[in-house]
């Protein structure tokens, strides 16, 4: 996929410089043709020799640079790159490019392009949440910059949270196309139940199922079979489906995921589960057929006797026989980074998932809202590292997601073609 393809890879000052030697080796042993240029900061990490060596290309770091303008030109430069990658992308990178500034011969060839820009960022993790660098990733993503990563972690300067760069092999993943895998089918849960409490009233949640339509919207656009079941929600249901069935109680949706689930066994076809739905634990256990009355029936202090929902995530990726072949569940917390990262990373266990897509709470994403930002774990974590993605409109997300389901799916092969071409 990269073979003849000509990179410009841009390199900031940041500690994650480091890795850009070895993803520069990765992107030649691929078969690309590399151009490095360096900013100012980036050439005291590391020095334009270790590039210059890697590419057998002089390495570029001025604007005002008369070797450069004599041959190629740095407007040439721009027009020859199929792509412009920059990795690491500093917080100072960003702002800049969010902000159409051209201090440098990096950014310039940014404003002059109009190929595809590829960041991964690699910064300290409140300089990546600050709201600042949200901001300035936001306008970068509605321009169509595509924004890889970053992941989330232990940092070099000894702090935890989302910032690290992505390894070298992650990033390359990020800039294949999507392959189509025509044998697969999807099958998602979203939205909220309801469970009644009589004929009027229910127990149910803030879901507004906008995450769940949106990846099964974003999946049918691309071509692939999707069984969508869902909970009462206020939207369209997206176009091209192979089916969408809607439900009110957990058990329904418990039912309806087991029936789809068994209608596709015979099919060979490789099932992706993805559980988005927001299932209420509980039901009432004697729901009133009639409208309970508030002057005859209801005391001042009303108890409600629950009994325990069957839990319809687990009951599939736990199954011994006939298990989808990749399960997601997603996991909505209210807790600070790294409790919340401890909860997700002992649901993905205790569910036998494959990834876990973690949501905090925040007032101006997930429930309800257009926009999403989450940290995505996975369970061959020794593999790859949680990754965050920064908030976005939920269908963007949708597609970062399927990227990474699809990346990790072919992980293991990824990995054996590395280790193949290692010198
Ligand atoms: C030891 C050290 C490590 C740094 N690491 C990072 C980093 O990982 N990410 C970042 O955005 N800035 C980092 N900085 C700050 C940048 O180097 C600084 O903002 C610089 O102006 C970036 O310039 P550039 O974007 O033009 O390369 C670091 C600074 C030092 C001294």
């Amino acid at each position: 996929m990269l073979k003849n393809k000509k990179i410009l890879l841009g390199i900031t000052g940041g500690i994650a410089a480091y890795k850009s030697a070895e993803l520069c080796r990765l992107l030649v042993k691929a078969g690309a043709h590399v151009q490095v240029v360096m900013t100012h900061s980036a050439q005291a990490f590391i020095t334009p020799l270790t590039f210059q060596a890697l590419t057998h290309k002089p390495v570029y770091t001025q604007v005002l640079d008369g070797e450069l303008e004599s041959g190629m030109g740095h407007i040439d430069l721009a027009r020859w790159a199929d792509f412009i990658l920059i990795a690491p992308a500093s917080a100072h990178c960003v702002a800049q490019l969010a902000h159409g500034l051209v201090p440098d011969l990096l950014t310039t060839l940014c404003l002059v392009t109009t190929a595809p820009i590829y960041l991964a960022p690699a910064m300290n993790q409140q300089m990546w949440q600050h709201e600042a660098t949200q901001e300035n990733i936001a306008k970068l993503v509605t321009r169509g910059v595509k924004i890889l990563g970053p992941g989330v972690g232990e940092q070099a300067c000894g702090e935890f949270g989302p910032g690290r760069m992505l390894e070298p092999a992650e990033i390359i993943q990020g800039l294949m196309p999507p392959e189509i895998h025509h044998d697969m089918h999807f099958v998602i849960t979203a939205g909220p139940t309801q469970e009644p409490i009589d004929p009027v009233r229910y127990i149910s949640n803030r879901s507004s199922g906008k995450m769940g339509f949106a990846l099964a919207e974003v999946l049918a656009e691309q071509g692939y079979p999707v069984s969508l079941i869902h909970g009462p929600v206020s939207l369209s249901v997206p176009k091209n489906l192979t089916r969408a069935i809607q439900i009110t109680t957990a058990q329904e949706m418990y039912e309806s995921v087991h029936t789809v689930l068994a209608s596709l066994e015979n099919q060979h076809k490789k099932i992706i589960f993805i559980s988005v739905a927001a299932v209420s634990d509980f039901k009432v256990k004697s729901p009133s057929l009639e409208k309970r009355k508030k002057s005859v029936e209801l005391p001042s202090l009303l108890t409600l006797e629950c009994e325990p929902n069957p839990d319809v995530l687990a009951s599939v990726s736990s199954k011994l026989r006939g298990r989808p072949d990749y399960c997601i569940g997603f996991a909505l917390e209210t807790a600070e980074m790294s409790s919340a990262l401890a909860y997700a990373e002992k649901k993905l266990a205790q569910k036998n998932l494959d990834m876990i897509i973690l949501n905090q709470l925040q007032a101006d994403i997930a429930f309800e809202q257009d926009n999403n930002a989450v940290t995505v774990l996975f369970k061959h974590t020794g593999k790859q590292k949680p990754i965050y993605l920064s908030k976005a409109p939920k269908t963007q997300i949708a597609k970062q997601l399927i990227k990474l389901i699809f990346n990790d799916i072919n992980v293991t092969k990824t990995e054996n073609d590395y280790a193949k071409s290692e010198t």
